[in-house]
């Protein structure tokens, strides 16, 4: 599948001058993503044209790529600028001339690459994301963070974790008082193969729950650092509406942006998209994050998940410069990542999962698994589209 699909490698942000690159890995392919014009990004295939040496390990500024190994020297377009003894070679001009390229394509800030050059573009592939995203654009923001960590499982079950909020009350329990997990909108649209959302209210209890008053529900929406400690609910008003107006001060104070255009839940509440494969965007500002999740390298018992944390900037105002990759180590927990605030623990009792639920899924006797009808939709839907794929 991967070698079909249309991949998000990174963003634009993160190679703003001529000659930035990163190396963007998946399975065995390495790609050189690099900025070789101001409005001209390309996919390099990382692999010398001579004897196949990695031109480049990592990511940086070149003015060009020399091989390390003969030195065989290409410039940012791929166009090869030395052979050396070339009196020493038969015909190596013509064979040598380009590094071959990947298909690229870029939407929302992000640059999109694909190995299969008969896909269809990036735009179709998209379905309705560019349209829905018109009202939240991604271009719009800077990554204020960015963190990856490995994980012992298969991509997909951790994928499959992060499409569902079935599982908050398994998990997540302490979310429970301010989260309708149980009241999500899952979305899949027969038609479109690739995408599917979700919705989740945030400061609403959660239907697992019963009686839990407004109170008592702004309390809690406090604990996870939504509202000011201490809040209280206006007579006639609920959580909800405390805790929105809190968040449009907020966004206004600490990031200079206006969210009058905003509704309430594009303000507040968890709005996600999946793109096919492995991409999960947040729409709206509630939750202002995007993950992906890898394979690492060819083990199919490990991945490697990444967030980052795309925060607005006010519309005339400079971009901020891109937060660099931290990678978390092992013992590293996300809970330390001051910056994802209260998701960083959340993301740690997901991570500590994960391993037990592969382990258990190698145990397996029946070899199947089971999903509910409504509540894990998008996992049959991204299966289903995960088995076209391997079909074909
Ligand atoms: S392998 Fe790259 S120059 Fe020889
Ligand atoms: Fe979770």
């Amino acid at each position: 599948m991967w070698p079909r699909v249309w991949q998000m490698a990174g963003r634009e942000e993160d190679i703003p001058e001529v000659g930035d690159h990163f190396v963007y890995e998946i399975g065995a392919t390495s790609l050189i993503i690099v900025r070789s014009g101001a409005a001209e990004i390309r996919a390099l295939y990382n692999s010398c044209l001579h004897r196949g040496t990695a031109l480049r390990e990592c990511g940086g500024n070149v003015s060009q790529f020399r091989c390390p190994f003969h030195a065989f020297t290409w410039d940012l377009h791929g166009e090869i600028k030395r052979i050396p003894s070339e009196w020493d070679f038969q015909d190596i001009r013509g064979r040598v001339a380009k590094l071959p390229e990947a298909r690229l394509d870029t939407w929302g800030g992000f640059i999109f690459v694909n190995l299969d050059e008969e896909a269809e573009s990036l735009e179709s592939y998209l379905e309705s994301v560019p349209k829905d995203f018109e009202r939240w654009p991604l271009d719009q923001r800077f990554t204020a963070s960015h963190v990856a960590k490995e994980l012992d499982c298969n991509w997909k079950v951790a994928q499959e974790a992060f499409i569902e909020v079935f599982h908050v009350i398994g998990i997540h329990p302490q979310s429970l008082p301010m989260f309708g997990d149980a009241n999500a909108q899952y979305d899949v649209w027969p038609e479109r193969r690739h995408t599917s959302r979700m919705i989740n209210l945030s400061a609403v209890a959660s239907p697992h729950l019963r009686g839990y008053s407004e109170q008592r529900i702004l309390d809690a929406s406090a604990e996870f650092g939504l509202c000011d400690r201490g809040a209280t609910v206006p007579a006639g008003k609920r959580a909800r509406d405390v805790v929105v107006e809190g968040m449009r001060e907020r966004f206004r104070r600490d990031l200079g942006v206006d969210t009058s255009g905003l509704c309430d839940t594009e303000v507040l509440d968890v709005i996600q998209y999946n793109v096919f494969p492995n991409l999960m965007l947040f729409g709206g500002l509630g939750s202002p994050l995007v993950y992906r999740v890898r394979p690492q390298g060819d083990d199919p018992g490990r991945c490697l998940f990444e967030v980052w944390l795309l925060l607005p900037f006010p519309k005339d105002a400079p971009r901020p410069p891109a937060a660099p990759l931290r990678i978390l180590t092992a013992e590293d927990r996300w809970s330390s990542v001051e910056e994802l605030s209260y998701f960083g623990a959340i993301l740690d009792q997901d991570f500590d999962m994960m391993p037990q639920v592969q382990r258990g899924l190698r145990a397996s006797k029946t070899r199947q698994v089971l999903l509910s009808t409504y509540q894990e939709s998008r996992i049959r839907h991204m299966r289903q589209t995960l088995d076209e794929y391997v079909r074909r």
